[in-house]
């Protein structure tokens, strides 16, 4: 059976070209994209600052970055996520370096900050790849974009129902091309997490002091809005921004 590493990539490299249909994986609504900026802004150094944005992926949160003035680093693990993200940038006219490569191997900098959104959960050993980034940013930044994915109550389940019943009704594919193989969720400690406690915890392993958290409640309205009648709303979950210093 293949290495879990290889498993993930393969993944990736296989939902690139499906990944930016979802607007909130793009970002492409321009009010959410909107949102996104003042979320990045607040949580970053000051622009010019030099940022490494790990699991960039098709490059959402990199292009913003490089929008806003920042001098941007875009790593993924998948060829097939970050050709999307250099053709992108291309046509923006962004100047983005783009490096194929493991978020526990990540490039020298020395970075200013360092950031992802969505890439802890799908990462098999956390706290190594943070102490990793912290070594890339000496007295820099760590900023994680993230939400809370892994709640199962009653309410919630009645939630997942109607979304199922929703997505159905309006014919809205499905955000990915395939799930993940529960044999790769299982050797993710981070997958699908009901709080954002254990990631805390997380980012102290890997050496990071002073977490703060924020939640991020434009983002989460921005969605709503863009989405069909109570499809938002059902679909809402908490978003939030947890800054930490080296
Ligand atoms: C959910 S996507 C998020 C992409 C992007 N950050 C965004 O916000 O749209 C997860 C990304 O993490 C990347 N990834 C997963 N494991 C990785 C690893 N070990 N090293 C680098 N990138 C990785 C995947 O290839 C994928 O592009």
């Amino acid at each position: 059976m293949a290495d879990v590493h290889d498993q993930i990539r393969d993944f990736w490299d296989k939902d690139a070209e499906t990944y930016d249909r979802s607007p909130s994986h793009a970002a492409s609504d321009p009010v959410e994209a909107a949102a996104w900026r003042a979320a990045i802004r607040r949580a970053l150094p000051d622009p010019p600052a030099r940022v490494l944005d790990v699991g960039a992926g098709t490059g959402a949160m990199a292009l913003l970055a490089a929008e806003l003035g920042y001098r941007v680093t875009a790593l993924d693990v998948s060829e097939g996520m970050l050709a999307q993200a250099r053709s992108k940038a291309e046509k923006r006219g962004l100047d983005i370096e783009f490096v194929v490569g493991s978020s526990t191997s990540p490039p020298p900098g020395p970075f200013d900050a360092v950031m992802e959104r969505h890439v802890l959960w799908t990462t098999p050993k956390p706290a190594e790849a943070l102490s990793a980034w912290r070594a890339s940013a000496p007295g820099g930044r760590l900023v994680l974009f993230e939400g809370i994915w892994g709640r199962h109550d009653l309410v919630q389940r009645a939630k997942d129902v109607a979304i199922d019943a929703f997505q159905r009704l309006y014919r809205i594919p499905h955000d990915h091309h395939a799930d993940y193989d529960p044999d790769v969720l299982a050797q993710l400690p981070l997958a699908r997490l009901p709080s954002a406690e254990p990631l805390i915890r997380v980012v102290y392993d890997g050496g990071w002091q002073g977490v703060r958290i924020q939640r991020l409640y434009d983002v989460e309205w921005t969605r709503r809005l863009q989405s069909p009648l109570g499809l938002g709303w059902l679909e809402s979950i908490p978003q939030f921004a947890l800054a930490a210093d080296a």
